[in-house]
C-alpha cells in the first residue's frame, strides 16, 4: 500500500508528493496542518509491524530514536501505523544532496572535505551511542550535505526493526547495505557502538578514493571479503594521505582494535585537519579509484574516473571555508 497526494496520515499530515523510495520504504513530502509547515513522511516496509513483536519494536525504537537531537541528526517528530497496519514515522524535511549523490557527480572528495563531513558524522553518532542507540545501517544513502556541507545522518532507529523482520524479499536489497555493514555483525550479528566507527572508516576511504572497496562485488564476495581484512595497499595509504592512519585503524575487523568511541575517532580527525592545507600539488592526487579497484582485483574499466583532486576549481574543490583557515573552530555550528 501506498500513499497518494491528499491523503491524509495520522489526522495531520496531508500527502503532497512522493519524495523518492529507497531499499526499505518510500519517503514522502507531506503538510503538517498541526505547525502548519512541511515535513518528511516515510513509510517502512509493514513487514516490520506484521507481527506482534516487531510492531511494539518499531514503536519503541522510533520513539528512542525522536529523542536525537543533535544538530547533525535527521530530527524525528511522529511515529504511527495506519488502520491498514502501515507503519509511519514522519521527521525534518532536509534539502540537501545525500553522499551517494555527491559522489555521483564529484567522483571522489579531496581529504579535507572528506574529513570535515567524518567529524560530522560522528558528532552525530557520538549523541546516539551515549543514548545506547547504534546506527547499524549507515552508508552514502543515509548521510545527507546541506547548505556548506553540514551534515544530517538519516533513519536511525530503523535498522534494528529491519532486523527483527528477516524476509529473504529483503535479501536482495541487503547488496546495498552489506558494503557497510561491520564484519562482526554480518557474520555473528554482534552489535556495538564500533560497528558504526568502521561504517565511517568505510565512508572515509569511499569519499576520497572514490570507490568502496566493496564495489561492484556481488553477495557471496562481499560475505566473503568480509572475513578478511580491507586491502590497503602503499599507494591507496598515501591517496588517503593524513587520513589513512585513521582509516587503517577505524576500518580493522577486530572491534577492539579500533576507537575507543566516536568522540577519540573525531578528535582524532580534527587533529590532523589542523594539520592540513588544500592540496598544492594536483598530478599528487591522480586517479585514485583506479587504485581501489586494483587493490581489489577488478580489471580496469575503459572510463576513466574524474577524480575532483586533478581539477582544481571544480565546485567540488570547495569546502568549508572555516575548515582550512579556522581548523580548531567545531564544525557543529551550523553555517
Ligand atoms: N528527511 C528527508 N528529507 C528529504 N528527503 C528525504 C528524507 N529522507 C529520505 N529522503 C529521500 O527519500 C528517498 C528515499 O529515502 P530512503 O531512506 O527510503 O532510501 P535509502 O536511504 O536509499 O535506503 P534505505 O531504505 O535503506 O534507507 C531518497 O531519495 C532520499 O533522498
Ligand atoms: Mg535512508
Amino acid at each position: 500500500m501506498t500513499f497518494r497526494p491528499g491523503d491524509t496520515v495520522g489526522d495531520r499530515y496531508t500527502i503532497r508528493e512522493r519524495i523518492g523510495r529507497g531499499g526499505a520504504g518510500v519517503v514522502y513530502r507531506v503538510h503538517d496542518s498541526q505547525t502548519d509547515s512541511g515535513v518528511a513522511l516515510k513509510t517502512p516496509l509493514p513487514v516490520i509491524v506484521q507481527q506482534e513483536k516487531p510492531r511494539q519494536r518499531f514503536s519503541r525504537e522510533m520513539r528512542l530514536a525522536a529523542r536525537l537531537s543533535h544538530p547533525h541528526t535527521v530530527k524525528l517528530f511522529d511515529v504511527g501505523i495506519t488502520p491498514g497496519g502501515l507503519p509511519w514515522f514522519t521527521m525534518e524535511l532536509i534539502k540537501g544532496r545525500r553522499i551517494r549523490d555527491t559522489m555521483r557527480i564529484d567522483n571522489c572528495m579531496a581529504p579535507p572535505r572528506a574529513i570535515n563531513i567524518a567529524i560530522q558524522i560522528l558528532q552525530s553518532l557520538g549523541e546516539a551511542h551515549a543514548m545506547g542507540i547504534v546506527h547499524r545501517d549507515l552508508k552514502p544513502e543515509n548521510v545527507f550535505l546541506t547548505d556548506g556541507d553540514f551534515v544530517k545522518v538519516a533513519d536511525f532507529g530503523l535498522a534494528v526493526c529491519m532486523a527483527d523482520a528477516e524476509s529473504v524479499t529483503m535479501l536482495g536489497e541487503a547488496v546495498g547495505t552489506l558494503p557497510y555493514m561491520a564484519p562482526e555483525y554480518l557474520i555473528d550479528g554482534e552489535v556495538g557502538p564500533r560497528m558504526d566507527l568502521h561504517t565511517v572508516g568505510l565512508l572515509l576511504y569511499e569519499m576520497i578514493l572514490g570507490q568502496s572497496p566493496f564495489a561492484k562485488m556481488g553477495l557471496r564476495e562481499i560475505q566473503s571479503a568480509k572475513q578478511r581484512e580491507v586491502p590497503l595497499s602503499r599507494e591507496l595509504l598515501h591517496q588517503l594521505g593524513p587520513a589513512a592512519p585513521i582509516v587503517a585503524r577505524s576500518i580493522q575487523n577486530d572491534p577492539d582494535r579500533r576507537y575507543a568511541n566516536a568522540e577519540d575517532m573525531a578528535s582524532h580527525l580534527q587533529e590532523v585537519l589542523g594539520t592540513m592545507e588544500v592540496p598544492r600539488a594536483p598530478s599528487a592526487w591522480k586517479n585514485p579509484s583506479m587504485m581501489v579497484k586494483e587493490a581489489a582485483g577488478v580489471p580496469r574499466a575503459r572510463r576513466r574516473p574524474k577524480a575532483e583532486h586533478t581539477q582544481p576549481g571544480r565546485r567540488s574543490d570547495v569546502f568549508p571555508v572555516e575548515v582550512v583557515a579556522s581548523p580548531s573552530k567545531s564544525v557543529l555550528t551550523p553555517p
